[in-house]
C-alpha cells in the first residue's frame, strides 16, 4: 500500500453509467472502538465484517503494544486475545497516527487505574482537543498530568458522575461509557453523542456484561459492574455508512443504477433525504439501498451536524456532488474548524467553489476535467476520487495512504461498478 509505496495513485478516467452491486464493509469508526474495548477483559473476541484498512492494523499495533493480540482470520473475521497481561502505556509512534487511539483511555482507566497515552494524531483538519474527555473522566475521579506530550491518568477505582456534554462529542462520549462500565455506582451522560457506530460500541459492551441504558439515546446511564466480572464475546460490526454513501456519490456523478447491499439505510435516513432533493431516486429494505439517477443533480444547502444530522464525514462527497449539480448549493461545516482543505484541490478540477471560513458556495459546473489532485485526509481523498469520475480527461489522486487508511478496496469495488479506475506506481 502507499505507505510502502509513496509514488502510488489513483488514476481515474470516466466512464458510462455505474451499473451493479456493492456489499458496503463494516464501519471503521465502530471496530476501531470495539477493538479497544477488548481491554475491559480478558479473553478471546471474534469480530466480524472487519473492513480491510490501515487503522485496523494500527490499531492491532497499538493494542499489542499494550496486550491485547489480534489475528486476520479471512473473510473479514477478526480475532483479538487479552490475556490479561496488560501494560496501560500507549506509545507516541502509534498514537500519534490514529484519532482513535484516544479511546484506550476509558477502558484502561476504569479497568486497571492508570494509563500514560501520549497526545493522539489523526487527520489534520484543524485543531481536535480532548479537553471534554478529560473533565468528564475528572468527574468520576480520575487525575491527570501532562508532561511532555503524554497525559498520564490515574484513579483509585472510578465513581459515577452526573455529566453533560457541552456538544455531543463522539470520542468523549465513547471514552466516558468504556470507563462508567467498570465505575463504583451509576454514571449519566446527557448531551451524549448518538452516532450508529456508538450504539454499536455499546451493544458490544452488553453482551460483555455491562449494563448501559438509553443505547441509541442523547442519555446514557451506565451502571457499573465490579471490575473482573465482564467476559469477552463475538460481535459483529455495523455497516460503515460513510463508505456506503461514497458509492452512492459515485453514482450521483456518473450515473448508472446501483444496488448496495449489507448497508443499515436507518444510519442515513437523513442523507438519503438530501439526496432524493438532489433529484436521485433511491428505495431502501432493512439492509439495501437502491439508487438511480434523473439526470443531472439539483443544488441544495447542506449543514453538517451531530448525528443524526448530516455527518461531517459526509461533507467533501456532498461539495463534490454540488460541484457538478445544477444551480447553488451553500455548505456549511458546524464540527471542524477549517475542514474546506481538499476545495483547493476540487478547483483544481475545475469546480467552482468559495470557501471562507466554516461555508462554501458550490456554484455547479456542467463538467469537471481532469488533473493530479493530493488527498488530504480520507473522506476528502474518496471524494476526490469521485470527483475524478465526473471529470473529463485523467485524475490521478496522490496521498492514497490516506483512503487507504479509511476504504476497503475503494478502486476494485468502483471497477466492479464498470468505473475506469486503477492504482498506479507500485
Ligand atoms: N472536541 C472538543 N473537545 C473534545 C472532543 C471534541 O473540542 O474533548 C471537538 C473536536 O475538536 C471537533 C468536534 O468536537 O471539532 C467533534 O469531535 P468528536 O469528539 O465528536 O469527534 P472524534 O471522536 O474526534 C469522530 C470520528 C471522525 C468524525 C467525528 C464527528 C473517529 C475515530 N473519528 O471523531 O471521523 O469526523 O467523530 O462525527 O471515530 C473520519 O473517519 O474520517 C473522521 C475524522
Amino acid at each position: 500500500m502507499d505507505a510502502e509505496h509513496p509514488d502510488e495513485r489513483i488514476v481515474i478516467r470516466r466512464a458510462g453509467p455505474l451499473v451493479g452491486e456493492v456489499v458496503v464493509p463494516g464501519a471503521k469508526n465502530s471496530v476501531l472502538k470495539l477493538m479497544a474495548a477488548t481491554l475491559l477483559a480478558e479473553g478471546t473476541y471474534v469480530f466480524d465484517n472487519v473492513p480491510d484498512i490501515i487503522d485496523v492494523r494500527i490499531m492491532s499495533e497499538l493494542l499489542a503494544a499494550i496486550g491485547v493480540r489480534s489475528e486476520p482470520l479471512g473473510e473479514g473475521r477478526l480475532r483479538l486475545v487479552n490475556t490479561g497481561e496488560i501494560s496501560p502505556v500507549a506509545p507516541y509512534e502509534l498514537v500519534e497516527r490514529i484519532r482513535a487511539s484516544i479511546n484506550v483511555l476509558g477502558p484502561l482507566l476504569g479497568r486497571y487505574g492508570r494509563v500514560s497515552l501520549s497526545l493522539p494524531g489523526g487527520d489534520d483538519f484543524g485543531s481536535r482537543p480532548i479537553d471534554m474527555h478529560l473533565k468528564g473522566l475528572e468527574a468520576m475521579g480520575a487525575s491527570f498530568e501532562l508532561s511532555h506530550g503524554v497525559v498520564h491518568a490515574a484513579a483509585e477505582r472510578l465513581h459515577g458522575a452526573d455529566i453533560t456534554f457541552e456538544f455531543p462529542s463522539v470520542g468523549a462520549t465513547e471514552n466516558l461509557v468504556t470507563a462508567a462500565v467498570h465505575a463504583k455506582g451509576t454514571t449519566v451522560i446527557d448531551n451524549a453523542a448518538r452516532e450508529p457506530e456508538i450504539a454499536d460500541l455499546c451493544e458490544f459492551l452488553v453482551g460483555m456484561g455491562a449494563d448501559i441504558e438509553g443505547i441509541g439515546t442523547s442519555r446514557l446511564v451506565v451502571h457499573g459492574v465490579e471490575p473482573g466480572s465482564l467476559r469477552a464475546t463475538d460481535h459483529r460490526v455495523v455497516p460503515d455508512r460513510i463508505q456506503a454513501a461514497t458509492y452512492l456519490a459515485a453514482v450521483a456523478v456518473s450515473g448508472g443504477e446501483v444496488v448496495l447491499r449489507s448497508v443499515r439505510p436507518d444510519h442515513m435516513d437523513m442523507l438519503l433525504r438530501r439526496l432524493r432533493d438532489m433529484g436521485l431516486t433511491i428505495t431502501t429494505t432493512a439492509d439495501t439501498v437502491v439508487i438511480y439517477d434523473n439526470g443531472r443533480l439539483h443544488s441544495i444547502d447542506v449543514a453538517t451536524l451531530p448525528y443524526p444530522g448530516i455527518a461531517t464525514d459526509y461533507k467533501p462527497l456532498i461539495v463534490t456532488m454540488l460541484a457538478v449539480a445544477d444551480g447553488v448549493g451553500i455548505v456549511t461545516e458546524n464540527l471542524y474548524p477549517g475542514r474546506f482543505r481538499y476545495v483547493e484541490e476540487l478547483q483544481r478540477l475545475g469546480a467552482d467553489i468559495r470557501a471562507d471560513g466554516h461555508h462554501a458556495v458550490v456554484r455547479g459546473v456542467r463538467q469537471l476535467s481532469g488533473a493530479p489532485v493530493k488527498a488530504p485526509d480520507i473522506r476528502a481523498g474518496a471524494a476526490l476520487v469521485v470527483a475524478g469520475l465526473a471529470a473529463e480527461g485523467v485524475t490521478t489522486v496522490a496521498g492514497v495512504h490516506h483512503i487507504d487508511r479509511g476504504y476497503d478496496d475503494l478502486v476494485g469495488r468502483l471497477v466492479a461498478l464498470g468505473a475506469n479506475i486503477t492504482r498506479s506506481g507500485v
